[in-house]
């Protein structure tokens, strides 16, 4: 069980929490492309200083770098497709084994197809090994290893969905994500806090959406039925102000967790 969790009423309204005495354990966010995972996992960080491991991110990072797992991955993302799901697998059980996620972590477009959904709750049992050279994941032996993972599914509608995915422009510095039509830099095309140009993902095209919204449909929308089965699952409209949202989520976990 999680340490219970006190709540008070924050300056601006929203709920806050006594987060010195909560130990999230492992979070999924799921959800279509553009319902706002990585705002929303970038608000739980500040919030419970736990990690968040973005999938999406780590290939992307991959595809910077130039490995071969980048060069792979590349192709299949601009098509809006999956990248396989042994080399997502590694990438995330590899990632698991730094020192950071004792407490717990914010998952971010990972588990995306059933075959992910069924590794990871194996892994999280410790039903299953490490893979070869890769050492266990860090949660052994924590409290939170022995948190049950929660499952938050954020909901949006699709022509929303459209306009955060062509709005959004990222900073290549500080990661901060910004939306022209609804959450604009101060400066047109400038980070409010490093000041770097914006870039935009070659993948935020109408296009490409279109093809991310039916894998996401054929493939990702039964996991969220998967973790709606095993009932430590909630939903939250995805459709309100950030810190809206934030708070429906920190409320979903505190009570998943309770
Ligand atoms: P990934 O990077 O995970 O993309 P995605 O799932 O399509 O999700 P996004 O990052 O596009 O959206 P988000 O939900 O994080 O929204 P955000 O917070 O940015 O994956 C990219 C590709 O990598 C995949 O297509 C696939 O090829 C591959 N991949 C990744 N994981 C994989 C896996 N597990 N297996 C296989 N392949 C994998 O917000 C979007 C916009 O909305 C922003 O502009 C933001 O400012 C705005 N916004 C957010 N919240 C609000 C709000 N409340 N109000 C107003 N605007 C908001």
């Amino acid at each position: 069980m999680a340490t219970a969790v006190s709540t008070v009423a924050g300056e601006d309204g929203h709920r806050m929490q006594d987060l010195s005495q909560m130990i999230p354990g492992p979070i999924l966010l799921l959800g279509a492309p553009g319902v706002g995972k990585g705002t929303q996992a970038k608000e739980l960080v500040k919030l419970w200083g736990i990690p968040q491991i973005s999938t999406g991110d780590l290939l992307r990072a991959n595809v910077k770098n130039g490995t071969e797992l980048g060069k792979m991955a590349n192709e299949i993302m601009q098509k809006g497709q999956l990248v396989p799901d042994t080399l997502v697998n590694e990438m995330v059980a590899l990632r698991l084994t730094d020192p950071d996620v004792k407490r717990g972590f914010i998952l971010d477009g990972f588990p995306r197809t059933l075959v992910q959904a069924d590794w990871l709750d194996e892994r999280l049992a410790k039903k299953s090994g490490a893979p070869a050279g890769i050492q266990p994941d860090s949660l052994a032996n924590t409290p939170a290893g022995s948190l049950p993972v929660v499952a938050v599914s954020i909901q949006v509608d699709y022509t929303q969905l459209l306009r955060r995915i062509t709005g959004r422009r990222n900073c290549p510095v500080c990661q901060t994500i910004y939306n022209i039509y609804l959450q604009p830099p101060k400066v047109d095309g400038i980070c409010d806090v490093e000041g770097a140009a914006l870039v935009q993902r070659s993948d935020d095209t109408e296009k490409c959406f279109e093809g991310r919204m039916l894998t996401y449909q054929s493939l990702t929308a039964p996991v969220v039925e998967h973790y709606r089965a095993l009932s430590r699952f909630a939903e939250v409209n995805g459709d309100q102000s950030v810190a809206d949202v934030a708070a429906g989520i920190v409320s979903s976990v505190e009570r998943l967790r309770g």
